[in-house]
């Protein structure tokens, strides 16, 4: 099955309601049904999770790699900037990973502009709000045919 895996880290839970300003006013789940819906176009399945628990996320990092999925698109929210557990654990997996931010992470404040997950990620998509999540799956998806990744 060509499953990928939208993994969502702390306070993503908030999107719709928490500075909309900054983040925009769509929820996460409207972003994971759209996104669903824009993957069975391509012959993927989208499995949605989200944490605000950085363990649950290593955990969910290590499960896709378990389980065969084809690559990951992950926002890891503020654990972007502090986390090398998160880091390591996608270091530690072979799948691909895209790492996405709704806001341009490095246009705000300093303590945003290091990436910790970046330089283990295939790429970065920073800036582009609920619409970067659609860029990072197809870019995904590009990289997992190129690579023959992918069953049918
Ligand atoms: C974020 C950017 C992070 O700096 C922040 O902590 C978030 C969301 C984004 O999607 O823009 O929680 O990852």
């Amino acid at each position: 099955m060509n499953q990928i895996l939208l993994l969502n880290g702390p306070n993503l839970n908030r999107l719709g309601k928490r500075e909309p300003e900054i983040y925009g006013t769509d929820t996460l789940e409207s972003i994971e049904l759209h996104l669903a819906s824009v993957a069975e176009r391509q012959g993927f399945i989208i499995d949605a999770k989200q944490s605000n628990h950085e363990g649950e996320l290593i955990d969910a990092l290590h499960h896709a790699e378990d389980h065969q999925y084809k690559g990951i698109i992950f926002n890891p929210a503020a654990y972007t900037h502090t986390s090398i557990a998160l880091r390591d654990a996608v270091a530690a997996i072979s799948i691909p990973v895209t790492e996405v931010h709704l806001s341009n992470i490095h246009a705000r404040e300093p303590f945003r502009h290091l990436s910790m997950i970046a330089a283990e990620a295939i790429g970065q998509i920073s800036g582009f709000g609920v619409y970067g999540y659609e860029m990072a799956l197809n870019a995904l998806i590009k990289h997992v045919k190129e690579n023959h990744h992918e069953q049918n």
